[in-house]
């Protein structure tokens, strides 16, 4: 058993955990931006494979205590790399470093990948080459003060993107964020989903995705595990057929996306069909207060409007804004409401008082996923 953080952006961890409860594991939060857990390099590939929310999946392979560079060297020195890292392969040093002697966390990142290569150098008689790719062998060196560890970051590229959504239209959402608030909300899975300005479609396309349980990781060919040494390609072919879960033909609710721009609709189309669930969501190309909202089963309608990030633009927003409110009031009953939003100003314009404020980031912005009740009547809810 080794360490596993899985790293997240902030204030997603909860959501993290709280998948890795569902696929049987227990975690602990380690700070903002990640969660910790025991597992082997099996339980590192699963992760890989079914984790919505996460960004990394970084497996320990030693922490150590250094107090300067040269103390890093000989400690990254005297691990077998050569076991693990092809001398022919290829290796990218990611860190995160808060150490006095340390001004430029390049001059860290250089001293790592020195002991590395020169290790296997040494033993093998041929180095691996080095540089920025990420789609071989990454390494991730955490050194605060004197505490450092060297992980294996088994995902490589970030997993918070899931591979399917080759084209992006307006402000994308996204995936690993678009599946937090998915979690977030109080949706069951078994009733609609509604998703007016749908933009490229991330949000009915994680939602067919979760209540289908098509694991995201099951669109992409690279992880940084598969250029290890130890590389079990059979096993990982096995973690990927019990994964498989036969798409339906169809759903017992609907999942709505449109937008009122044809490209979106076109974008989100063909995003859609490559997560192989096209057929799964209704697309329509309409103004947000078109949209067609079944009566029986209410579930949730989800709106990620634009927030304005330029100039002049937010006085046109607030009107949106206050549509939408409208439109909850009138064609949304019995449904829960959500706006996701990096303005806060604009959100008081929805004239409804949100029952919940759940704090996310998108990107750098401070956003919030608005929860509302919307009942039918004065009081009384269906
Ligand atoms: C921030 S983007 C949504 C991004 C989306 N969540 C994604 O991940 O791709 C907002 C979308 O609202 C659409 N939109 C703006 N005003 C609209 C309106 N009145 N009716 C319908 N769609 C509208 C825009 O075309 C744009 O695609």
């Amino acid at each position: 058993m080794s360490r596993i953080i899985i790293s997240c952006a902030p204030r997603i961890s909860p959501y993290v955990l709280q998948e890795l409860e569902t696929l049987g594991y227990r975690g602990r939060t380690l700070n903002k931006l990640g969660v910790e857990m025991e597992g082997t390099m099996q339980d590192a590939m699963k992760l890989n494979l079914h984790l919505r929310c996460a960004s990394k999946v970084l497996l320990e392979v030693r922490s150590f205590s250094a107090t300067d560079p040269d103390a890093l060297y000989a400690e990254l020195s005297s691990i077998a790399w050569e076991r693990m890292i092809p001398s022919n392969g290829y290796l990218r040093i990611e860190s995160f470093v808060k150490n006095d002697t340390i001004l430029d966390t390049r001059f860290a990142n250089l001293k790592a990948k020195d002991a590395i290569v020169d290790r296997i150098q040494k033993t093998k008689g041929r180095r691996p080459d080095s540089g920025p790719s990420v789609d071989r062998t990454v390494l991730f060196l955490h050194w605060v003060e004197n505490d450092a560890g060297i992980y294996i970051n088994t995902s490589g590229d970030t997993i918070g993107k899931h591979g399917y959504r080759k084209v992006p239209f307006r402000a994308p959402m996204m995936e690993s964020l678009a599946a937090a608030t998915l979690l977030a909300s109080r949706w069951d899975k078994n009733s609609h989903f509604i998703n007016p300005m749908c933009g490229s479609g991330t949000l009915a396309i994680e939602a067919a995705l979760l209540a289908c349980h098509i694991a995201p990781g099951s669109f992409r060919t690279n992880y940084g595990f598969i250029h290890l040494r130890s590389y079990d390609e059979r096993l990982w072919k096995k973690l990927l057929n019990e994964a498989k879960n036969k798409v339906p033909e169809d759903l017992e609710f609907r999942i709505i996306a449109t937008d009122r721009d044809p490209r979106a609709i076109e974008a989100a189309k063909m995003n859609a069909e490559q997560a192989g669930v096209k057929h799964l969501i209704d697309f329509k190309v309409c103004d947000f207060r078109d949209t067609f909202i079944p009566r029986s089963n209410p579930g949730v309608i989800f709106f990620n409007p634009e927030y304005g990030e330029r100039l002049g633009e937010e006085k046109r927003l607030e009107g949106i804004y206050k549509s939408i409110g409208d439109f909850f009031k009138q064609h949304c009953k019995g449904y829960t409401g959500y706006i996701f939003t990096g303005n806060l100003d604009l959100a008081k314009h929805v004239g409804l008082k949100a029952k919940r404020r759940i704090e996310f980031f998108n990107a750098k912005i401070d956003a919030r996923l608005l929860e509302y009740e919307i009942y039918s009547g004065s009081k009384k809810r269906i």
